[in-house]
């Protein structure tokens, strides 16, 4: 009995860690839901950008919104902060009123984002389309996009490179819904980075490699510290079970000896009790004896 709680214990503490790294991937999808609804309710009428309320525990990202005419995006583009949509862009699958929400996570971009061996240099930044023709639904769409033309491009105004950093090396990173991410090269001279589809954007460059050795090593602490922390509790835990199953059983022996009114001094030979008081002197008479 005693085990088999303690199993569960072990289960409760898998599936704790398990939800853990589970929260972690879904936290970036959660905050783009978040940050959709503050923006919806600052939707007034179509072709105008808003900038959204965020509450003071989202203070330093901004968000704003724009409702627009699927003919007029088509036809005329549309831009707002870094980005400049081109014409002939498409929603997938087709809808009359597309909703763009742009995000810009300020300082919070690394605790979202990051491109492992690489540091980010600017913010990241972001956009959605969502289905605008039923806003009544409280299941707004994401829809996907067609670019059929010209690429988006993504000018970003505040990029300060770290000193000393070689321009080649630097790169547009996108982040991709997955988890995965996409790098690819920056037009050095225009410093703009170029995409075919939504998403969240940066710009990083290499870590230097002593940064990225001594990380490493951290990272390798880290992780040993903690699996050796998990290891030992299991091992106390299974050791705690073992121990009171043991303990248990050896109780109970000592109880069922004691109601057959055998103790450890004193074994039962025939009718009368006997002390055995040495091995050798009794071994011969249990030999002859039966013994219950
Ligand atoms: C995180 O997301 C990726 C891609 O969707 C998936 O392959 C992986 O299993 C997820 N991790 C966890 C802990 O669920
Ligand atoms: C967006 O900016 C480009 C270049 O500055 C301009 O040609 C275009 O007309 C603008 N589009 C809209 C919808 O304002
Ligand atoms: C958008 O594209 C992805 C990948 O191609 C697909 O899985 C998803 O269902 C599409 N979404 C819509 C609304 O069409």
């Amino acid at each position: 009995m005693g085990f088999q709680i303690n199993w569960y214990t072990i289960l409760l503490i898998f599936f704790v860690l398990y939800s853990l790294g589970e929260s972690m991937n879904t936290s970036r999808s959660s905050l783009d839901i978040l940050l959709k609804e503050y923006a919806y309710k600052s939707i007034i009428q179509t072709g105008i950008l808003y900038n959204a309320t965020l509450p003071s525990n989202l203070s330093g990202m901004e968000v704003s919104v724009i409702r627009l005419r699927t003919r007029s995006f088509w036809t005329m583009g549309e831009n707002f902060s870094e980005f400049h949509l081109p014409q002939r862009i498409l929603p997938v699958p087709f809808v009359n009123r597309v909703d763009i929400v742009y995000q810009n996570l300020g300082n919070w971009s690394s605790t979202y984002y990051s491109v492992p061996g690489y540091s980010m240099v600017t913010p990241v930044v972001g956009f959605m389309v969502y289905n605008a023709t039923d806003t009544t639904s409280d299941n707004i769409s994401k829809l996907n996009i067609s670019v059929m033309d010209k690429p988006i491009s993504i000018q970003f105004p505040q990029l300060l490179l770290p000193q000393g950093s070689n321009l080649s090396t630097v790169k547009c990173v996108r982040f991709v819904e997955d988890g995965s991410t996409e790098l690819s090269d920056m037009a050095l001279d225009s410093r703009v980075c170029t995409t075919h589809d939504q998403g969240h954007f940066s710009v990083v460059v290499p870590m230097p490699k002593k940064a990225k050795t001594k990380e490493r090593l951290w990272k390798w602490l880290v992780v040993g510290f903690a699996l050796g922390f998990a290891g030992l509790v299991l091992f106390g835990l299974i050791g705690f079970s073992v121990f009171k199953c043991v303990k248990k059983k050896r109780l109970a022996k000592m109880e069922k000896q004691a109601d057959e009114g055998v103790s450890f001094e004193n074994i039962w030979i025939g009718m009368s009790r006997m002390p055995s008081a040495s091995v050798t002197r009794t071994q011969p008479v249990l030999e002859h004896n039966e013994v219950p």
